[in-house]
């Protein structure tokens, strides 16, 4: 089977998280670790890829002006094929007021710890690269880990929280990093939210919703 699509998506997250690193601002020594962390996977093979009808809709609906979400749009979608899209009821399905969020909300790895690899994705102790997909009016709660996550929108503009700042409307080729332990949740409205997350330190920690 022909890997070069998930090596294409690989070298495109490291291209927007160079990139995004330039920026005034930015976080750039944990953009940074995340690119030399990406650089280093090598895909060797597939296991079950699945793709699923809602994934396949809300992946091929967006259009996207910013070039580099553009670019990684377009390298998403020629890797899809190749990646396992789960869906989050089994890290969330016991938690009360989950069900809308668990039905409308898939991600696939290009890389992650072993008990989540699926499709192409290299199991990694040291960098998750996930793509999320969040369907149009879905609530992601507060929720935090451990792990240091930088994410890029690829499609949709979404309202995002940080911690304890205000919710903030986020657009394709806007890069948020959480710190360790920042809680952290989304809000789509009429769009889907199509994005990357990377984690550059703490792969295995587990994700808990906030409550209170
Ligand atoms: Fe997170």
């Amino acid at each position: 089977m022909n890997l070069q699509p998930a090596t294409d998506l690989a070298t495109q997250a490291v291209h927007v998280l160079e990139t995004g690193a330039r920026r005034p601002f930015a976080p750039s020594a944990e953009l940074l670790r995340g690119a030399g962390l990406i650089r280093e996977l090598t895909f060797e093979g597939v296991t079950e890829p699945q793709s699923q009808p809602v994934v396949d809709r809300h992946l091929n609906e967006p259009e996207v002006n910013d070039p580099g979400a553009a670019s990684m749009l377009a390298a998403l979608r020629a890797a899809s094929p190749l990646m396992r899209w789960n869906d989050i009821h089994d890290g969330y399905g016991g938690e009360p007021g989950m069900e809308h969020f668990c039905d409308n909300f898939s991600f696939a790895a290009l890389a992650s710890p072993p008990n989540w690899a699926g499709g192409v994705a290299v199991a990694s102790k040291t960098v998750g690269l996930t793509f999320t997909l969040q369907g149009p009016d879905v609530y992601y709660p507060d929720h935090a880990h451990k792990a240091i996550e930088i994410y890029y929108v690829i499609a949709g503009k979404a309202l995002w929280k940080r911690g304890g700042e205000p919710w903030v409307e986020r657009y394709p080729g806007d890069i948020i990093l959480h710190t360790a332990g920042m809680r952290h949740a989304m809000q789509t409205r009429d769009e889907p939210l199509i994005a990357m997350a990377v984690w550059i330190t703490d792969v295995e920690s587990p994700i808990a919703v906030v409550r209170a």
